[in-house]
């Protein structure tokens, strides 16, 4: 069985100190824990958000260098990453592909980099407003992960996670319905079929993101492929991101 997972993507948002009471809020607000709970914080934050060592709340980055070491200015390496003890990141956010020109290869070049140090990852897909507009949705999301994910080997891609972000739902407050998001993590987990197995494609979680809310979240997690969300807005203050963890 894939995995129920929320979590919460910071962006470039929070001081350290907002963030901390964000967390000793989230912990004293939680009632289930049986949802993998993760929040994706600015990697400045990451060592010492994950020293409040919460029972319930593991730390990630939202990026990280696909490169070993060196001259990279500005860049992390997931070996810098682990070395403060933190063993997951978002791979392929469509602000990083968007506005950092993240391609096809320089994602996949993450995707192996993690893999080849036993980092977590969640990888992201999902569409613009321009391709749903145009029916090329299917194909679109069909090719980043071809592209970028679909190389790993069963045992590599086993029991890994895939949020799927449409683009024009990000942060608009336009959520996918049930049917487009349904629909598309059922396409999502077919293709893995294809690629893989049917038993693989089980553990593989995919999760939706995209202005999930309160109000939406019990709906979307109901769908029989939607094993959780990627938070972004929501995330950010503890009441909506717990109600949205305990909608499961
Ligand atoms: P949003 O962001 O929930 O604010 O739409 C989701 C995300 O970008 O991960």
């Amino acid at each position: 069985m894939a995995q129920k997972i929320v979590a919460g993507n910071w962006k470039m948002n929070l001081s350290l100190s907002e963030g901390v009471k964000l967390v000793n809020g989230i912990e004293s607000k939680i009632d289930s824990t049986d949802v993998r709970i993760i929040v994706f914080t600015p990697s400045l934050f990451a060592h010492p958000i994950s020293q409040l060592n919460k029972k319930d709340t593991e730390v990630g980055v939202q990026n990280f260098n696909e490169n070993e070491a060196g001259a990279f200015t500005g860049e992390i390496s997931i070996n810098q990453v682990k070395s403060v003890g933190v063993n997951i990141g978002l791979i392929g956010h469509s602000e990083r592909r968007l506005y950092f020109n993240e391609s096809h290869s320089v994602l996949k070049a993450k995707v192996d980099a993690a893999i080849g140090n036993g980092f977590e990852f969640i990888f992201c897909c999902g569409e613009p407003l321009d391709v749903r507009e145009a029916n090329q949705e299917f194909s679109y999301v069909k090719r980043q992960l071809d592209e970028s994910l679909f190389h790993l080997t069963d045992a590599q891609i086993k029991g890994g996670t895939i949020a799927y972000e449409p683009v024009w739902a990000i942060g608009t407050g336009k959520t996918a319905t049930t049917e487009q998001a349904e629909e598309m993590h059922k396409a999502i987990r077919t293709w893995i079929v294809e690629h893989y197995s049917e038993e693989i494609a089980e553990t593989v979680s995919i999760l939706y993101g995209g202005s999930c809310n309160p109000k939406n979240a019990e709906e979307l997690f109901a769908c029989p492929n939607v094993d959780g969300g990627l938070i972004g807005g929501a995330s950010l203050n503890p009441e909506d991101f717990c109600a949205i963890i305990n909608s499961f």
